[in-house]
Order: structure tokens, then sequence, then C-alpha cells
């Protein structure tokens, strides 16, 4: 099957971005503690060769930096993804430009505006790909569950024909794999320009009720999108919105089904949720650091850091911080809540977490309701969480009381 096929090649991807490590959180906690703001003078770093990356593993100093986007910019992220995603991606820009984007395209984010699609798309998609394994009575959730799910989510709100969701599956994996296959990226960002490119023409012409009519048709003080600013936001929304997601809804159900009294817990108070989807975030977010560059000389936690450095807020590393969280290693749905940075801070906190929230509680509820007993399979292949940038599990091998129909 087509699908599998394409599942595959992605597994080939995943292993090559995310290495199989099992344990980065060991390392990170030792430079966390003997040298909260690293230098590293040997750099693979699209930004001027001769100049260091600072790694940030401190909670506070990771605020700082991501408060101050006129020290610590985000260009240095067009300089390394602006061949796929075009110039025009919210996430390299800098204010006063950013803001302006993001207020354009930030309505359609909003939970007012998802509200409704949480019945009409979200539990639609939920509930078929669970069809497609209720009555078998075991299923890998990842190849089944938590990779098809955000990618047919993303597809809905676009508004995209049902009979092309496979092909934008297939577009989507070529995208992802960018940062190992450069050549086979940019060849789908431009067939997915190329397919957005009369939806976007007709949708300008007749809005519908989709996404991109919305970004169509935003308009602030008589300022509107571009096409060019449009397509880089919907390239953005396959890395932003699908391989986050579909990571982090794997390391939740990791997290419940390797604790099976949690998991328990939660299946029988749905109240939890929240603070279970939170916990989760925190434990094993799925992307452990993200980037600036430093536009100025400037001092962080005692540091000089010269102009023109890169700087690596290490978000894995400040959700681990045993001052701000008792026995931090630990999955724990029941700790004190205290926020986390999984999402970010600042003006480019994420666009999506409403979204990501919204698609990691459906997924439970569904998952609970129409799984009955939901357990990992003792006999499965060792499934376990690992990357050293990406991190999600391997695989998902479950059992549950099959339904007869
Ligand atoms: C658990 C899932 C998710 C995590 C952990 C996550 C994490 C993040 C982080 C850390 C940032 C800030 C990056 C930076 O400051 O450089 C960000 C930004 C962003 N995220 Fe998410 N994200 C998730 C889900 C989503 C979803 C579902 C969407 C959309 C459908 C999305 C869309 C975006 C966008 C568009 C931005 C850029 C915002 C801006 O530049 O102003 N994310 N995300």
């Amino acid at each position: 099957m087509q699908l599998f096929d394409d599942l595959e090649d992605f597994g080939a991807f995943d292993a090559a971005v995310s290495g199989d490590v099992r344990d980065p959180y060991t390392e990170m906690a030792r430079v966390r503690r003997e040298e909260p703001v690293q230098r590293l003078d040997m750099s693979a770093m699209p930004h001027e060769a001769s100049k260091p990356v600072f790694m940030v593993y401190r909670h506070d100093d990771i605020v700082e930096v991501l408060r101050d986007g006129e020290t610590f910019s985000s260009s240095i992220i067009i300089d390394f993804f602006g061949d796929v995603f075009g110039k025009h991606v919210m996430l390299g820009m800098d204010e006063p430009e950013h803001r302006r984007y993001r207020a354009l395209v930030s309505k359609a984010f909003s939970q007012k505006a998802l509200a409704r699609r949480e019945s009409e798309l979200v539990e639609q998609v939920a509930n078929e790909l669970i069809d497609a394994f209720v009555e078998r009575g075991r299923a890998e959730l990842v190849r089944e569950f938590t990779f098809p799910y955000p990618t047919q989510i993303i597809a809905g709100l676009l508004g995209l024909p049902r009979e092309d969701h496979p092909q934008f599956q297939r577009w989507s994996i070529s995208l992802l794999s960018f940062t190992v296959n450069p050549e086979r990226g940019i060849a789908a960002s431009a067939a997915l320009k190329d397919y957005f490119a009369p939806i976007l023409a007709d949708r300008r012409r007749r809005p519908h009720d989709d996404l991109i009519s919305t970004l169509a048709h935003a308009e602030i003080e008589g300022e509107s999108l571009s096409d060019e600013e449009i397509f880089s936001f919907l390239l953005l929304l396959l890395p932003a919105g699908v391989e986050t997601t579909y990571r982090s809804t794997g390391n939740l159900l990791f997290g419940l089904l390797s604790n099976p009294d949690q998991l328990d817990a939660v299946r029988s108070d749905r109240s939890l949720l929240p603070q279970t989807i939170e916990e989760a975030v925190r434990w094993e977010p799925p992307l452990l650091s993200i980037t600036r560059v430093a536009t100025r000389d400037t001092v962080l936690a005692g540091v000089p850091i010269p102009a023109g450095s890169a700087v690596m807020p290490m978000l894995g590393a400040a959700n681990r911080d045993e001052s701000r969280y008792p026995d931090p290693d630990r999955f724990d749905v029941f700790r004190t809540p205290t926020p986390h940075i999984s999402f970010g801070q600042g003006v480019h906190v994420c666009l999506g977490m409403h979204l990501a929230r919204l698609e990691m509680r459906v997924a439970l509820n569904l998952l609970f309701d129409r799984l009955p007993d939901l357990r990992l399979d003792p006999e499965g292949d060792d499934p376990h969480i690992r990357g050293q940038v990406f991190r999600s599990p391997t695989s998902l091998p479950v059992l549950f009381e099959a339904s007869t129909g």
C-alpha cells in the first residue's frame, strides 16, 4: 500500500534525523549545571563560519533570549530553511514585519476559530483512523494513528479535496526530509506551490470556509498577504503543524502506556487530560532546541556573546531543570503544574498550540473510548522514545479489546 511505503520511507528519514539517541537528558543536565551557557567553536550552522555557537540550558536564560528579539534575531531560520519555505516564512521574521504577518494569520488559530473544527474535522479524522483497526484487537499506533492524524487535519483545515490527501501526505514526507535530502525537499516545495497556486487563485475569487480562504482575504488596516507570503505559510504548516504534533501525540501515548497506573487514572477521570497533555509536552518535547542569531555583542548569564553568533535555546534542558520540576525525568501527570517552554515564548510563541492541545485531547478521548483495555503489547519490538533534535517513539505496538462491530 502506497501510504505504508511512504511511512517506511519516513522511518528512514526519522532514523537519519533523530539518530537512535535514547537519553540526551543526562548529558544535558550535566552541562546545564556546569556550563549553563555553553560556547562551542565548531559549527555547521548557516551563520558566519568564524563565529561560535552558544547553547542555552536554563529556563530563565532561555526566556531572556526569547523575549529580546532585537538582540536575538530569528533571521537565521531563513538562512537555514529559506530554500524550502521561501523568504517570507514567519518563523524567521523579526519585528515589526513579524507582528503584521502574525496579526493576519493568528485569527484562524484562535481557540474560538478552532472550537467548531473539533467535531467536524478533528474527531472525524481520529475516528476514521481508528475504524481501520478497531476490530483487530492490536495496532501499531505510530504508523496507523499518530503520523497520518495531523497531516489529515492540516489538509482538512486547508480545505483540500479528500482525494488529494494521500498525495499531500507524500509531499509532506518529502518536505520534512529536507534536512537529510535537500533536493527532495526543494522539489516537494516546488510541487506543493504548483499544487496550491490554482487553489489559492480560486479562493481569492470565491472564498470557501477554509484556511486558504481566510489567508487570502485576511486584511488589517488595508494590508493583506501576497501569494508568496501565503505559500510560505502553507509550507511552514507541514513541519510546524504536522511533525511536532505527530511526535508529541506519540510521546504522550508512550508516557501513559509505559505508566499503566497513570493511564488508568486518566482514562477514568478525563478532567486530568489538560494537565496530562502539558506534562507530556514538558517531559518529552517533540523539538529539543530552537535557534536565534545575536545581532550585537551581548552578555547572557555572565557569558559574552559576540554579534553574529548562533544562540540555541535548549528547550528540552529547561523542561528538566530540577530547580523548577522536582524529579524532572519522571513522567508524572499529578505533578504541581509549572509552565514549560516547549511551545517557545515571546512573539514567536507557537501559533498552533491550541490546535496541538485540541488534537491530543481528542486523540486520547477517542482512543480510550473506542479501545477498551488499551495497553502496550508485551511482545512489541522494544518501543522507546529516541532523538537528539526531534524526539518521538520508534513505534507504539498496542493491544486492546477488539470491537465486534
Ligand atoms: C506539540 C506540538 C507543537 C510544539 C511543541 C510546537 C513548538 C513550537 C515552538 C517551540 C515554536 C517557536 C519557535 C521559535 O521561537 O523559533 C513554534 C512556532 C510555531 N508553531 Fe508550533 N508547535 C507545535 C504544534 C504546532 C501546530 C499544530 C501548528 C499549526 C498547525 C504550529 C504552528 C506554528 C507556527 C506557525 C509557528 C511560528 C510562529 C511565529 O513565528 O510567530 N505548531 N511552535
